[in-house]
C-alpha cells in the first residue's frame, strides 16, 4: 500500500494506476476507521481496479475548536486497517499540504449547506464541500462512496458535483450499526459506557418513526415520535429532527406522499465536552 503524504506523491501514484489502465474508487474518511468505513472500502474494492483512501480531519468543518481537538487520531491502526482491506494507496496531507494559502476559495451548495443540520452547525456543509472538492481534484477518481449515515452531506455532495460538473460517479453505501443498532461512528469511542447504552435512543427514535408512517401518520407525527422517544431517554439531549423529501432535502409536512429522509441527532456527555451523534433512515409511504 503506497503511503502519500503529498499532492504531488499521490497524483502520480494515481497516474500510475491510470496509465496502466485501470479504474480507480476513492472512499474519503477523518481516520478512526471502523467497520462503517471499511464498507466504504469493500464496496469500492468489489467494482474497482484500485482503492484509494484518505485520511484528513479536516478543520475547515469544525464549528467547534473543542471537537476538532478531541476528534479521535489513530494513524497507525487505520493504515493497518486499510492495508488488510486490500487498499491500494492512502492519501494523509497535514493542514499546511491541504490549505498552504488559508481557505479564502470556499465551495458551498448555498442552500442544502445552510439548512437542517446545518443550521446546528453553521459552516459545516462549506467546509465538507470545500475540502471534498479539493480531494476530488487530487485524486482524481472514477467514483467516490459515502456513507448513507451522514444523509445531508450525501446529498451536499451529489449536488456539488452536479452543479459544478465534477467528473466523478457518487455512490452512498448503507449504514453499518453495531448489534444493538447504533450507527457506526468515530465518535462512540468517547462515549462513556452509560452514554453508549443510551445512545441506542436514536436508532428507537427511527424505528419508532417508521411504525408511525406504516400506520398512516403524519410527517408531523413521526417528528413527535422521535422527540418523545430521545427526550424520554435522560443521558440524551436532543439537537435536531429534520424530515425532509429524500434527495432534494425540501420540507415534507403532512401525509406522506414520496420518500423522505429522516435526520436526527443528539449529544452525550458534559455540555462542555459533549459528543453528538448523527443518525438518518429513509423512509418510502
Ligand atoms: O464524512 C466524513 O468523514 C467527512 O465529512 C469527509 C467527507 C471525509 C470530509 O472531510
Amino acid at each position: 500500500m503506497y503511503i502519500c503524504r503529498t499532492i504531488n506523491d499521490i497524483r502520480q501514484t494515481v497516474w500510475s494506476f491510470r496509465d496502466a489502465g485501470e479504474t480507480v474508487g476513492l472512499v474519503t474518511t477523518m481516520g478512526a476507521l471502523h467497520a462503517g468505513h471499511m464498507s466504504l472500502v469493500a464496496e469500492a474494492a468489489g467494482v474497482h481496479d484500485r482503492v484509494v483512501a484518505t485520511i484528513f480531519v479536516n478543520p475547515t468543518q469544525f464549528g467547534n475548536p473543542k471537537d476538532l481537538e478531541t476528534y479521535p487520531r489513530t494513524e497507525a491502526d487505520d493504515l493497518a486497517k486499510l492495508e488488510a482491506a486490500g487498499v491500494d494507496a492512502v492519501f494523509i496531507p497535514t493542514v499546511e499540504e491541504m490549505y498552504p494559502d488559508g481557505d479564502e476559495t470556499i465551495v458551498e451548495t448555498t442552500r442544502l449547506a445552510n439548512m437542517l443540520h446545518g443550521m446546528v452547525r453553521p459552516g459545516h456543509f462549506r467546509g465538507v464541500a470545500t475540502v471534498v472538492t479539493k480531494l476530488f481534484n487530487i485524486v482524481q477518481a472514477d467514483a467516490a462512496y459515502f456513507g448513507e449515515k451522514d444523509y445531508q452531506q450525501l446529498q451536499v455532495i451529489r449536488r456539488m458535483v452536479r452543479d459544478l460538473h465534477l467528473p466523478i460517479h457518487i455512490v452512498g453505501v448503507a449504514t453499518v450499526r453495531e448489534p444493538d443498532g447504533l450507527a457506526m461512528s468515530s465518535r462512540n469511542t468517547r462515549l462513556t459506557p452509560e452514554d453508549r447504552a443510551a445512545a441506542v435512543c436514536l436508532n428507537h427514535a427511527l424505528t419508532d418513526a417508521e411504525a408511525v408512517a406504516a400506520g398512516g401518520g403524519t410527517v408531523e407525527d413521526m417528528a413527535e415520535a422521535i422527540r418523545a422517544r430521545i427526550n424520554a431517554e435522560p443521558r440524551a439531549r436532543l439537537k435536531a429532527v429534520d424530515i425532509a423529501k429524500a434527495l432534494s432535502l425540501d420540507p415534507a409536512t403532512g401525509p406522506l406522499t414520496g420518500p423522505v429522509g429522516i435526520m436526527i441527532s443528539a449529544e452525550f456527555g458534559p455540555e462542555d465536552n459533549a459528543v453528538l451523534l448523527i443518525d438518518q433512515r429513509e423512509i418510502a409511504p
